[in-house]
């Protein structure tokens, strides 16, 4: 793309020649950005991703495990709730909210009281269990907060309509939103437990992510109440739709997928909206493969970056175009105001990527 930057560039010298450029003749060109792997001393896998800084960032995974880093990741300290040690491979902690280095909220997903929250206000010594599913047909996938107080976390479909849990206070307690507000699922829809980004909070908006279903469909709300669903462009099927939904601001969102089982498939695999999720557009050029997670990089209005199993990419131009940055497999990133992204995913791998390119 640089050299295409170059091309435009040259054009616009030529008299004449500018009749012949796009519609939009701006190519922002695209930095040359490279994951710094980061030893984590495990193996687990974390689709579980928090950085609250360039320094403090939170994972959690497999084996019940909660890490946390507090020096931009040349250390990771093991702050796992407690379990018995034959209990604790049960629990897979696909969902993390950091707030600080002290203080964060974990889902530990799952059919039955598998579907669980800890909350920690002093950096993981002392974890309490907030909430315990009792609904035998839940299935919690992922959470998210648009504040210190205010958070939702979702459950695939009970009795035909997703399952939203609502906390006002950081994680202490949960009540079941009423699920008047809630559109019908449709038969086999549900969302995917694979980043954390199933479930968005943004701007005053909240939004959801679901497969399952041909297409994948995107549910979005002002008060996490009132809901409505749209079709995205993305195809959806048993292992296959929208799995993460990312809004910049109250109209601009991205939102990739694929389906998992063909790592490198990339039909159609990344949309964008610009009406609150009302409508979809589909991407010109997409991620090199089924993607987990997006993130904005905050302060840069159009330049996000996905990852999946089978590599990561940036778009510059607001999700429109994607440029492969990398083979390496992730199954969350998170981007933060310091312009580092964070990324984490199978055999204890975490990266991070330092964005100080002027695009
Ligand atoms: C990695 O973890 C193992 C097992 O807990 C421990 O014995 C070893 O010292 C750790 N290595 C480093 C570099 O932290
Ligand atoms: C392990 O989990 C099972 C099922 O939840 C529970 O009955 C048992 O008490 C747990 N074991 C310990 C040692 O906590
Ligand atoms: C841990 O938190 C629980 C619930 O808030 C509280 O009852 C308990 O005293 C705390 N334990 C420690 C060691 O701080
Ligand atoms: C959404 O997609 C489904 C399946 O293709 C289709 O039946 C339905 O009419 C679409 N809804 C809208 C509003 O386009
Ligand atoms: C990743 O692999 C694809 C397909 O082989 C290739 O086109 C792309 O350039 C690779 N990306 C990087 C950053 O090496």
């Amino acid at each position: 793309m640089q050299l295409l930057h170059q091309i435009y560039l040259a054009a616009l010298t030529i008299p004449g020649y500018t009749t012949a450029l796009p519609a939009s003749p701006y190519q922002p060109s695209v930095p040359h950005l490279t994951w710094s792997l980061k030893s984590t001393n495990s193996t687990q896998q974390f689709r579980g991703l928090s950085p609250v800084s360039d320094k403090v960032v939170w994972v959690s995974g497999t084996s019940g495990t909660v890490l946390r880093t507090t020096n931009g990741g040349s250390s990771w300290s093991n702050i796992s709730p407690s379990f018995a040690p034959e209990n604790a491979t049960n629990f897979q902690f696909r969902d993390i909210h950091a707030w600080s280095a002290e203080s964060a909220v974990v889902l530990s997903i799952g059919e039955g009281d598998l579907s669980r929250i800890y909350v920690t206000s002093d950096g993981g010594k002392n974890w309490s269990k907030t909430f315990v599913n009792e609904e035998p047909a839940a299935f919690y996938d992922c959470l998210a907060f648009e504040d210190e107080k205010h958070g939702l976390a979702m459950s695939d479909p009970v009795e035909g309509k997703f399952r939203l849990i609502e906390t006002w206070d950081g994680g202490a307690t949960w009540d079941i939103v009423d699920p008047q507000g809630i559109p019908a699922a449709l038969t086999g829809e549900f969302g995917f437990a694979a980043s954390g980004t199933c479930i968005e909070a943004a701007a005053g908006r909240w939004y959801i992510a679901s497969g399952g279903v041909d297409p994948g469909r995107v549910y979005g709300s002002s008060d996490g109440h009132e809901w409505k669903v749209s079709n995205t462009s993305i195809p959806g099927g048993p292992a296959a739709g929208v799995f993460s939904v990312r809004f910049r601001d109250e109209k601009y969102g991205i939102a990739v997928g694929g389906d998992y089982e063909k790592p490198t498939g990339n039909v159609d695999n990344a949309a964008w909206s610009e009406d609150s999720g009302a409508t979809w557009k589909k991407a010109e050029s997409f991620p090199g493969g089924y993607r987990s997670g997006a993130s904005w990089v905050p302060g840069r209005s159009h330049v996000a970056i996905a990852v999946g199993t089978s590599g990561s990419d940036i778009t510059v131009d607001g999700g429109k175009n994607w440029h492969s940055i990398g083979n390496g497999t992730f199954d969350a990133v998170e981007c933060v105001k310091e312009g580092v992204c964070w990324a984490s995913g199978a055999q204890g791998r975490v990266a991070s990527l330092s964005y100080k390119h002027n695009v």
